[in-house]
C-alpha cells in the first residue's frame, strides 16, 4: 500500500489490479457475511426477485424441463432433480418457487418425480436463518429441501447438508437446474476497453481518505474512487478459446466501449458443469446486458453501491460462452428492468418443445421485469384505488404480503363502502396471502393484517384465528391482545375475552377502554354465573 503527497490524504489501497483480483470482492463478501439476514432489512433491494410472480414463472420452466427431461429419456424419472439456487440472500424466493413447484408437482399428476431443492450461499449466517425458518422446516422433513454453503469463488466440494451428499457426477444423473438471481452481479469481474479496433484490459487503481483505513484495509465501499488504466491485449486473455473467441468477437465487432466480463460467474458454471456430467439447465434474472448492440458505445463501468454493491452483468458474453462450448441460450429481447435469461450446457432447447414454450410465455412474454414495472406504478396509485381495482392486483401479484402491507390501510378504510362481492372476494383469498407469509426481522406480520382485513368485516372467527396465528410473530402486544379480546367476546366467549382484555391491560395499564371493557366482562360473567345456579 502507499501512501499519495496530494492534500487530501488520500490512500491508495491498490494499484493497476484486474478487477477481478481487486478488494472490492473481499469488501463484498464481508458485507454480507457480517449482515446476514439484515441485508435485506431495508439495504440491497430484492422484491423484484424475491415476489410470488417471479417464482411462478422459474417454477412453470423447470416443470416443463422436467416433463421435456423425461420425455427424450424415460429412465430419467428414476433419478430425484436437483434445483440449486446460488446465492440464495433472504430465502423468499426459493420459499416461493418452492411451494409452487410443488403444487405444480400434484396438479401434472407428477408426484413420482423427486425434487431436491437446495439453498446455497457462501455465508454460514444465511443458512442458519434458513434452517430455522418456520415457512421452509416442513419442506425440510418432506425430504425436499436441503441447505449447502457454496462460494461461486472458490471450487470447493457442494455439500448437502441435511442428506449428508456431496453433489457430482454420481448424484446428478439428471441434468442440474441451477438458479441465480442477482448473484451474477455480486460476484467478480474482469473489465475490457476496446478503442480503434484495439482491446484493452481495464486496470483498475482504488484509492480512498485515510480515514476509511482499518487495520491496513479500506472499510465503506461507498468512499472508494476508482481510477481505470489501460493495458493492451495480444494474444490468448484467459487461456481458453471458447473465452477468448468472445474476447476477440467484441474487438472486431465495437467501435468504441467499456465492457464487463463475468469471469467470477463463469468459473462458478465450470464447476457445475464439471459436478453435472456438463449437463446444466440456469435460470437468472439480474440487472444486464443482453443485446451485443446495448454493449456499445459505453463508459467505463461504473458501481451501484446499496450496501453491497453491484453491476451489469454481461448476459450476452454469458449466452455466448454457452453456445461456444455446446451449449444453448434464450435471453430476453432488451428492455428496462432485470433481464431473465436461460443458459443449458449439453442440451438443445430445440430439443425441448415444453420448456421452449414456457420460456415464450414466461422469459420473452410476460417476464418477471414486466411484473415488476407494473407492480411499481400501481404502488405509486394505490391510495386513489378503490377495492375493486385493489382486490384485482392483489390477485395479479398472488396475494402477495409484501405488497399488502403496504395497502392494508387502504382497504380497511374501503371496507365499509365496499360492496359485498369484493369484500367475499377478498376474504376467500386470504389463505393464499397467509400461506405466503414468510417471516424476515422487522417486517410487518401479515397474519396479523389480514386478521384486521377480517374485523373490519366483521368476520369474527376468522379474525380470531389470525390474531392467535399472528402471537408467535408480534408478540407481547397490546392491540392484539385487545383485538382478540373483541373478537373473543363477538363469539360469544366472554370468559376467553376477559383474560385477553386483562392480559392486554398488563401490557398497556393505562388503557381506560380496557379497564371498562375488564368491570363490564366480569359483571356480565358474574350475572350469568348467579343465573345459572
Ligand atoms: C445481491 S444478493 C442476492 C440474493 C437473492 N438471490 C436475491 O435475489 O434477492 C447476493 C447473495 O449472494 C451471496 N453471495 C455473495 N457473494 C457470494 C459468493 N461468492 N458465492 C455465493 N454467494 C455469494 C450473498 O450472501 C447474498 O445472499
Amino acid at each position: 500500500m502507499k501512501t499519495d503527497n496530494s492534500s487530501d490524504r488520500k490512500i491508495v489501497v491498490e494499484q493497476r489490479k484486474r478487477f477481478s483480483e481487486s478488494c472490492l470482492w473481499r469488501m463484498q463478501r464481508e458485507y454480507f457475511d457480517q449482515e446476514g439476514i439484515n441485508a435485506w432489512v431495508n439495504q440491497v433491494p430484492f422484491y423484484i426477485t424475491s415476489n410470488p410472480y417471479i417464482a411462478t414463472c422459474y417454477a412453470q420452466l423447470v416443470m416443463r424441463f422436467i416433463r421435456d427431461t423425461i420425455k427424450n429419456n424415460p429412465d430419467a424419472k428414476n433419478h430425484p432433480f436437483y434445483i440449486l439456487e446460488l446465492g440464495t440472500g433472504s430465502g423468499r424466493f426459493s420459499y416461493y418457487v418452492l411451494k409452487t413447484l410443488l403444487e405444480l408437482r400434484q396438479t401434472l399428476g407428477m408426484e413420482d418425480i423427486a425434487i431436491c431443492y437446495v439453498m446455497s450461499d457462501f455465508t454460514k449466517n444465511n443458512i442458519q436463518y434458513y434452517e430455522t425458518h418456520p415457512a421452509l422446516m416442513p419442506y425440510v422433513e418432506q425430504g425436499v429441501l436441503d441447505f449447502a454453503i457454496y462460494d461461486l469463488e472458490a471450487e470447493r466440494p457442494i455439500t448437502l447438508l441435511k442428506k449428508n451428499i456431496r453433489l457430482g457426477p454420481d448424484t446428478l444423473v439428471n441434468p442440474l437446474t441451477v438458479f441465480a438471481n442477482y448473484i451474477f452481479d455480486t460476484v467478480s469481474h474482469d473489465s475490457f476497453t476496446v478503442h480503434e479496433g484495439k482491446l484493452y484490459e481495464l486496470l483498475m487503481t482504488i484509492s480512498t481518505p485515510e480515514s476509511n483505513m482499518r487495520d491496513n484495509k479500506a472499510v465503506e465501499m461507498e468512499k472508494l474512487t476508482i481510477d481505470y488504466n489501460v493495458h493492451e491485449v495480444k494474444g490468448s486473455y484467459y487461456s481458453d478459446p471458447h473465452l477468448d473467441a468472445i474476447l476477440e468477437e467484441y474487438k472486431n465487432t465495437f467501435k468504441d466501449t467499456s465492457f464487463l466480463f463475468p469471469i467470477g460467474s463463469i468459473h462458478a458454471i465450470k464447476l457445475m458443469k464439471k459436478l453435472s456430467n456438463n449437463k446444466l439447465f440456469i435460470i437468472a434474472s439480474d440487472k444486464g446486458y443482453s443485446a451485443i448492440e446495448s454493449l456499445d458505445h459505453l463508459g467505463h463501468p461504473s458501481l451501484s453501491f446499496h450496501g453491497s454493491f453491484s453491476m451489469m452483468v454481461n448476459f450476452h458474453a454469458l449466452g455466448k460462452y454457452f453456445k461456444n462450448s455446446g451449449g444453448d441460450f434464450f435471453l430476453q429481447t432488451p428492455r428496462k428492468g432485470i433481464k431473465t435469461s436461460v443458459f443449458c450446457s449439453n442440451i438443445q432447447l430445440k430439443d425441448m418443445p415444453e420448456t421452449s414454450q414456457g420460456m415464450q410465455q414466461y422469459v420473452e412474454g410476460f417476464s418477471p421485469a414486466d411484473y415488476f414495472t407494473l407492480h411499481r406504478r400501481m404502488s405509486d396509485s394505490f391510495q386513489e384505488c378503490n377495492l375493486e381495482t385493489i382486490a384485482a392486483h392483489m390477485n395479479f401479484t398472488g396475494w402477495d404480503p409484501h405488497i399488502y402491507a403496504k395497502l392494508a390501510n387502504r382497504v380497511t378504510s374501503l371496507v365499509p363502502d365496499a360492496d359485498n362481492d369484493t369484500v367475499n372476494f377478498m376474504a376467500s383469498n386470504m389463505h393464499k396471502m397467509a400461506a405466503n407469509y414468510y417471516y424476515m426481522p422487522k417486517s410487518d406480520c401479515i397474519l396479523f393484517e389480514i386478521a384486521v382485513f377480517f374485523h373490519s368485516t366483521k368476520r369474527h372467527a376468522d379474525a380470531l384465528k389470525y390474531y392467535k396465528l399472528a402471537q408467535p410473530y408480534v408478540g407481547e402486544q397490546f392491540g392484539l391482545f385487545y383485538n382478540m379480546a373483541l373478537c373473543e367476546h363477538h363469539t360469544e366467549n366472554n370468559a376467553d375475552a376477559l383474560e385477553s382484555f386483562k392480559h392486554a391491560i398488563k401490557i398497556d395499564p393505562q388503557s381506560k377502554e380496557t379497564e371498562e371493557w375488564i368491570v363490564y366482562l366480569e359483571k356480565q360473567l358474574a350475572e350469568k354465573s348467579q343465573a345459572q345456579e
